[in-house]
């Protein structure tokens, strides 16, 4: 009888921090694979607040009952990640129009780079249209209110981060 192969898919991104969005697709993307890999992108020329443990250490946090779900930081090319992964597809996810050029010419790029790599692409769920990490960063450095817009789990660490940047400056 012959094995059917593993399937799995990776799933890049920044994650700074992990928001209600990011995790939507996490959870509706592990239902695809046998394995989903969260990759937790180290991008020197992208300057980020969280640490790349920090990060890695919050979507596992919020994704600890989820049995097919790993997290992992990478480094360089992500079709060169991916390969060496054992996977062949990347997850994206789409919020705006504003999103569809840049993640177009990536996963062009990437299928340049990798023939036998695809890129899939989840819709945001329309409670999430509005999430980015930027508007968490913004809104928690102003004191508002991110309930609800980030897994409950990783709210008090986003605002004491927060915190510890203001006494920082003082
Ligand atoms: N609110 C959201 N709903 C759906 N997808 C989202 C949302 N926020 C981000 N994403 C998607 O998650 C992926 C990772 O995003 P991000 O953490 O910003 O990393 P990157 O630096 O690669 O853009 C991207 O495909 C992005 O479009
Ligand atoms: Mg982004």
């Amino acid at each position: 009888m012959k094995t059917q192969k593993k399937r799995i898919g990776v799933y890049p991104g920044s994650f700074d921090p992990l928001t209600n969005g990011h995790l939507d697709i996490i959870i509706r993307a592990s239902k695809l694979f046998d394995l989903l890999i969260v990759g937790v992108l180290k991008n020197d020329s992208k300057k980020a607040l969280f640490t790349m443990d920090e990060r890695v250490e919050h979507i596992r946090k919020c994704t600890k009952g989820m049995e097919n779900v790993k997290v992992e930081m990478f480094e360089g090319l992500l079709v060169d990640f991916v390969k060496q992964k054992g996977a062949d597809t990347i997850v994206r996810g789409l919020r705006a129009v504003s999103d569809y050029e840049y993640e177009l010419q990536m996963a062009m790029l990437n299928k340049h780079m990798s023939q036998e790599t695809d890129t899939i692409f989840f819709m945001t769920d329309i409670h999430n249209s509005f999430l980015s990490s930027s508007v968490i960063k913004d809104i928690a450095q102003h004191g508002g209110n991110i309930h609800g817009l980030v897994p409950e789990e990783i709210v008090d660490d986003i605002y004491a981060k927060m915190k510890g940047i203001k006494t920082a400056k003082l």
